[in-house]
C-alpha cells in the first residue's frame, strides 16, 4: 500500500498532539502508523469541532475528560469470535497437541480488546480440555473495551457469525452452550473466565509481566510502525518458553523483524511461529 502523504504542517501538529498526550497522560501512540492514525485524529477534530490538530490539543491539555473519548478514536476495536477461523482451526489441530505436553499453561492474549479472542480460545480450550491448567492473561490498553472483555456480553446480532466461525474452526460444542440471551445480549458464561486475569498493559510502554506458552496478538501490529512493532515482537519473545507458540494475524508477520530469527515458522499460512532457543536480537545487542 502506499503511504498517504499529508501537508507538513498537519504531520508536525500530530507530532506534537502525540507528544502531548505522552506527557500528559502516559500514553505512547508515537511509534504507530501514521496514514491511519492521521485519519483517525482528522476524524476526532470533527467529532470534538477543532479545527486541527493544535487545536485538539490544546483542548486535550486543559479538558482531561475528553481523553477517554479520544481513546475511542485512538483505539479499533474491531473484532469478531474466532475472526479467521483457519486460525483457530490450526491452534486446535496442530499447537494444542503441543500445548498437551505441559502440565500448567499460561496464555496471553495481547490486545484483546471487547475479549472476543479470548472467549474463543476459552471455549477451545474448554473443548480440547486444557482449561483446568490454563491462566489467561488479557490485556490492552483500553480500559473501556477491557471492562466490556470482563463483562462477556456481546451484541445477538454478532452470534450467527460467532457460531458459523466457531463451527469452521472446528469446534464441537454448539456455541449456544456458552451464552444465554439476557439483557438484549449473549451473556457469555462467566465460567469461562474463571481462569482470566484482565489487566492494562501498553506493548509500546509496558515490560514483559508473565511467562507465557502461548502469545496471540492478532490485528494489534497492523497499527504500528515497524519500530514499534520489532519492541512488541520483542516482548513476545521474552515471555514465551522456549517451544512456546506465538499467533499474529493474517495481515502481520515477523519476517522483517530484528527478532525473526529467535522465532520459526510453524503454520506460516496462519501466521503461527514457535519460539526457538537463539537469543533474541535485542538480548544479542545488549
Ligand atoms: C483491532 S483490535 C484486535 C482485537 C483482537 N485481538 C482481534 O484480532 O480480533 C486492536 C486492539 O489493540 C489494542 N491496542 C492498541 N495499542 C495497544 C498497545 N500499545 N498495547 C496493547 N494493546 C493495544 C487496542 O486497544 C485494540 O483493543
Amino acid at each position: 500500500m502506499i503511504d498517504e502523504v499529508f501537508p507538513a504542517h498537519e504531520e508536525i501538529e500530530l507530532d506534537l498532539l502525540l507528544e502531548a498526550i505522552w506527557r500528559h497522560y502516559q500514553y505512547d501512540f508515537r511509534g504507530y502508523s501514521r496514514g491511519s492514525l492521521h485519519r483517525r485524529m482528522e476524524r476526532a477534530c470533527h467529532r470534538f469541532g477543532c479545527e486541527g490538530f493544535s487545536h485538539l490539543q490544546h483542548r486535550l491539555l486543559r479538558e482531561p475528560a475528553m481523553f477517554a473519548e479520544l481513546m475511542g478514536f485512538l483505539t479499533i476495536q474491531v473484532s469478531e469470535m474466532f475472526r479467521d477461523p483457519a486460525y483457530f482451526r490450526a491452534l486446535r489441530e496442530k499447537v494444542v497437541p503441543h500445548l498437551r505436553t505441559w502440565p500448567s499453561l499460561k496464555v496471553w492474549i495481547a490486545g484483546c480488546a471487547n475479549g472476543e479472542e479470548f472467549y474463543s480460545l476459552a471455549i477451545l480450550f474448554r473443548e480440547e480440555g486444557l482449561e483446568d491448567r490454563t491462566i489467561f492473561y488479557c490485556t490492552d490498553i483500553s480500559p473501556a473495551a477491557l471492562a466490556k472483555a470482563e463483562a462477556g456480553i456481546f451484541d445477538l446480532a454478532r452470534i450467527p457469525q460467532f457460531t458459523e466461525n466457531h463451527r469452521l474452526s472446528g469446534g464441537h460444542s454448539s456455541l449456544s452452550d456458552y451464552y444465554t440471551a439476557a439483557y438484549g445480549g449473549a451473556v457469555f458464561d462467566k465460567s469461562l473466565r474463571a481462569r482470566a486475569v484482565f489487566a492494562e498493559h501498553s506493548l509500546a510502554t509496558d515490560q514483559v509481566f508473565a511467562e507465557a506458552h502461548l502469545v496471540s496478538s492478532r490485528n494489534v501490529l497492523i497499527y504500528f510502525d515497524r519500530g514499534l512493532q520489532d519492541r512488541a515482537l520483542g516482548l513476545f519473545g521474552e515471555s514465551l518458553v522456549r517451544g512456546g507458540f506465538l499467533g499474529l494475524g493474517a495481515r502481520e508477520t515477523l519476517r522483517f523483524s530484528r527478532h525473526a530469527g529467535a522465532f520459526a515458522d510453524f503454520d506460516a499460512g496462519e501466521r503461527i511461529y514457535r519460539r526457538n532457543t537463539v537469543a533474541l536480537q535485542a538480548i544479542a545487542d545488549a
